[in-house]
């Protein structure tokens, strides 16, 4: 295994453990180049089934259990809160909210810090402590912190985040606390918060946002283990809500290898939804334009992907693209009662994880996916992620009927 940029035009690789981000190159990200010798597929299926009765810490991780395809570190070396084994939650009220007959969701917030960082958290920390790290650090919209300063907790390593100042959920922020990291308040937004945080190149700092490409190992696997969960039948379309799009650059990487080396015969059609407020990727594709214009000044009451200027959208153009999927934008007030939908089906999420049912509502009202369609949405978040949100709108409600 190796680092590679990710244009094809350039090329240029690195040594798996080189201290990069990006290309020396050309600027581009990075991706970890996955090769696996003699790979039979149905052999590996039957392992990683097997893997689910083991006590290795290594198995019980819905992230380790996948290792074939992920770089490989001595057991002992793997920094895990047994993350992963989220469930697919079949949904009801929701189901007949969209208009589908067949809609599951992956719960990715039933995960140790109740959200999907930790599936690519696990992944980058391992590699900062092999290579070590004595400082671990992101910008974040409160979720990614969270995540990254439980998993540096349990490094033994200094986390430090960078977040926009007051716009991230007190839950998110209280996690981080308490797991201990160093809380750096920036002004402005996310992208303000990314780019302090960037230009700190001398500092010693090892960067754990979502363009390190060992993160995007890490999230892949969500991908491994859901088509495990589904027996190896691809859903006709997978929904997953766009910030920084990390979440589905990993999803697409996952499909492709999991496609070349003879674990499914179809991918389904990837979905990204946005917020309209912090729309960019939506907006490159609703124009046909060849690249992305930041939003200058994200809005969204979905905190979590009021994010303006997302770096991983080549990749996840890519998987777009390559599964004959979309990509829309909905609403705050579509995200609103999305949520609240989800919240009535008894299973509950954070607002930027309510995009994916608005989107599949606007999506089925205009036509464009059947109603016989198999779908999963991917939910990101806990319930208990915004609990401020919640408390907020249901006072609104009494107010209104006072
Ligand atoms: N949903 C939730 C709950 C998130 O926290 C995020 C991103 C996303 C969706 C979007 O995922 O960026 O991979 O497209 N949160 C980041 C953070 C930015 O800092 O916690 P993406």
């Amino acid at each position: 295994m190796q680092l590679r940029c990710f244009d094809p035009n350039c090329a240029t690789t690195l040594d798996l453990h080189a201290p990069a981000l990006e290309c020396p190159k050309c600027g581009e990200l990075l991706e970890v180049e996955v090769a696996p010798n003699d790979v039979d597929a149905a052999s590996l299926k039957a392992l990683w089934t097997a893997r689910r009765t083991s006590r290795d810490p290594r198995d019980i991780s819905g992230v380790w259990r996948y290792r074939e395809f992920l770089p490989a570190y001595p057991a002992e070396e793997i920094v895990t809160l047994g993350e992963g084994n989220t469930p697919l939650v079949r949904g009801l009220r929701t189901a007949e909210y969209a208009g589908l007959r067949d809609l599951q969701f992956k719960h990715l917030g039933w995960n140790p810090t109740g959200c999907f960082k930790d599936l690519g958290m696990t992944a980058g920390m391992t590699e900062a402590k092999h290579v070590g790290a004595r400082i671990v650090a992101c910008a974040s919209t409160g979720n990614t912190a969270a995540s990254l300063a439980a998993y540096a907790a349990r490094a033994g390593v200094a986390g430090r985040v960078y977040l926009p100042q007051g716009q991230v959920s007190l839950n998110k922020l209280a996690q981080a606390l308490d797991f201990g990291a160093e809380v750096v308040e920036v002004e402005g937004s996310f992208d303000d918060a990314l780019n302090t945080l960037l230009a700190k190149t001398n500092e010693g700092i090892y960067f754990l946002n979502s363009i390190n490409p060992f993160r995007i190992e890490g999230q892949k696997t969500t991908m491994f283990e859901l088509m495990d969960q589904l027996n190896w039948q691809a859903p006709d379309y997978l929904v997953v809500p766009g910030g920084n799009l990390g979440n589905s650059a990993a999803f697409a990487k996952a499909f492709d290898e999991l496609l070349r080396y003879g674990f499914l015969t179809r991918a389904p059609r990837i979905v990204v939804v946005q917020a309209a407020g912090a729309n960019p990727f939506a907006q490159m594709w609703q124009s046909g334009a060849a690249t992305l214009t930041p939003v200058a000044e994200p809005e969204t009451i979905a905190t979590a992907i009021r994010i303006g200027n997302p770096r991983s959208w080549k990749k996840s153009l890519k998987g777009v693209k390559a599964t004959g999927g979309q990509i829309l934008d909905v609403t705050d007030e579509e995200i609103a009662e999305a949520k609240a939908v989800i919240g009535r089906d008894g299973i509950g999420c954070e607002p930027a994880s309510a995009a994916t049912l608005a989107g599949l509502h606007k999506l089925r009202a205009s036509g464009a996916i059947d109603r016989d369609a198999s779908v999963v949405a991917i939910l990101t978040g806990h319930v208990l992620k915004d609990t401020n949100f919640i408390i907020r709108t249901h006072q609104k409600e009494s107010n209104a009927h006072s």
